[in-house]
């Protein structure tokens, strides 16, 4: 049977929730294991489903783990295959970063065409024109995509677009290449930030991180690491706007980067929220008036993210008068809106635009999550509505969120999983 959230929406939140870490940093963390081999320590990991779909395939390609509370430990000793099995690659986007990770130890790799969230095209041309610079033959076989490299060489990389995994994987192959990478228009996201800063733990030379232009100096060989996984700035951003979503809701959300958030605070406060320190990293939205309707578009990092534009939407529902949101990254990000739709809100799509009419009253429906950060939106949704809310297709949500049933239970929101 299909899993969902039952939920009693309408009734105000109390009490203090925990961020846990990035989902988007421990992925290529994961994949960067496989670089040195031996014994990795990452703390503070979100046991989330794609996590564990991530390290099925590192225990397939040979490596073991276990967790010790939240921390996992990863062996990376006994690496044996260079193959990623398309039952598990088609499950997550992220199986892509195995590619130059297995280009540069074992000089070959065979991936799957990547699955993951439904929301747009998502091709991987920059990952792979930029692999291929790097001196990788990569074809496309019956769906897999096999490397194959005789040696990798430092070279330029100029991006048309500073993708985030590709980004990640370019680093994670140029870091044992021979010579020089430089990589322009790199991304600049903190989660790309983290793993630069983890390969430099493990003795690669990188520098520019969190810039446009990132230099690494190849070496012969790295290390296993200790490292503590960065806190999940969406998990943070969509607590803030489910504090920001009840007037009577008191929630206290802790562990939070604010230097990770600025867009989206900004864009809280223009909507006239208060965001208050009350401790280091420890917040509190006050919210004493009516909410200002307001124009968000999404971009790159330090822009406004993509993957917090659904939990924005539902806020943005609330607002008195017309608010924008240019989705800008990808194509199929407004699913969302036709469930927000049913539950009473008003908003329009025109291609990459969405126009929310506000405020309106959300009843509680039958509603079906379409992506993970869409589905985190109808969750915000269900709580702020009218009598019941249920959500179908749950296990998206679970791909990214730690624990979100019992955090919400936890600040005394009645919700139920039935499978
Ligand atoms: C990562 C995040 C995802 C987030 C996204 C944008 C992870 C595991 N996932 O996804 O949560 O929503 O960044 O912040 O970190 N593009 C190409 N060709 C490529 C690669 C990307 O055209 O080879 C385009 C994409 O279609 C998109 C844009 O570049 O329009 C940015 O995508 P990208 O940064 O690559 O997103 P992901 O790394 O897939």
């Amino acid at each position: 049977m299909e899993r969902k959230y039952i939920i009693e929406g309408g009734r105000p939140l109390k009490g203090v929730i925990e961020i846990s870490g990035a989902k988007n940093a421990v992925l290529p963390a994961i994949a960067a294991t496989l670089l040195a081999r031996g014994v990795y320590k990452l703390r503070k990991v979100p046991k989330v489903r794609d996590v564990f779909c991530m390290l099925k395939i590192l225990e397939h390609l040979g490596a073991s783990y276990k967790f010790q509370k939240k921390s996992l430990i990863i062996d990376t000793t006994n690496l044996k295959n260079f193959s990623v099995p398309y039952e598990l690659a088609s499950k997550i986007r992220a199986s892509v970063l195995f590619m130059g990770p297995l280009a540069a130890i074992f000089k070959k790799g065979e991936v799957p065409l990547p699955g993951g969230c439904a929301i747009g095209k998502r091709p991987i041309d920059f990952h792979l024109k930029g692999l291929s610079q790097l001196g990788a033959k990569i074809t496309l076989d019956h769906g897999n995509l096999v490397i194959r490299a005789k040696k990798l060489k430092g070279t330029e990389i100029v991006f048309d677009f500073p993708s985030v995994t590709a980004t990640e994987n370019l680093m994670m192959a140029a870091v044992l290449a021979e010579g020089e990478t430089i990589i322009k228009n790199a991304a600049k996201e903190p989660e790309v930030v983290f793993l630069g800063k983890m390969l430099k733990k493990m003795g690669a030379k990188i520098e520019g991180l969190g810039k446009d232009t990132i230099y690494i100096k190849g070496k012969k060989e790295l290390r296993p690491v200790e490292i503590e996984i960065i806190p999940d700035r969406i998990e943070a951003g969509t607590f803030l706007v489910l504090s920001a979503l009840h007037r009577e809701n008191d929630v206290i959300v802790k562990n939070v980067n604010k230097e990770y958030l600025k867009t989206p605070l900004l864009k809280l406060e223009e909507i006239g929220l208060k965001i208050k320190e009350i401790e280091k990293n420890t917040f509190k939205v006050e919210r004493n008036k009516d909410l200002n309707p307001i124009k968000i578009v999404t971009a790159p990092y330090p822009g406004f993210p993509t993957d917090l534009q659904p939990q924005f939407a539902v806020l943005l529902t609330q607002a008195k008068g017309v608010s924008i949101i240019k989705e800008n990254l990808f194509e199929n990000r407004f699913l969302y809106v036709f469930e927000l739709n049913r539950m009473g809100a008003n908003i329009k799509v025109e291609e990459r635009t969405a126009i929310i009419n506000g405020p309106t009253l959300l009843a509680g429906s039958p509603v079906k999550a379409t992506d993970l950060r869409a589905g985190a939106a109808l969750v915000l949704a269900g709580l702020c509505a009218e009598n019941t809310t249920v959500i179908y297709n749950v296990e998206l949500i679970e791909r990214g969120y730690e624990n979100l049933v019992e955090k919400l239970k936890n600040l005394g929101a009645k919700i139920l999983i039935e499978e």
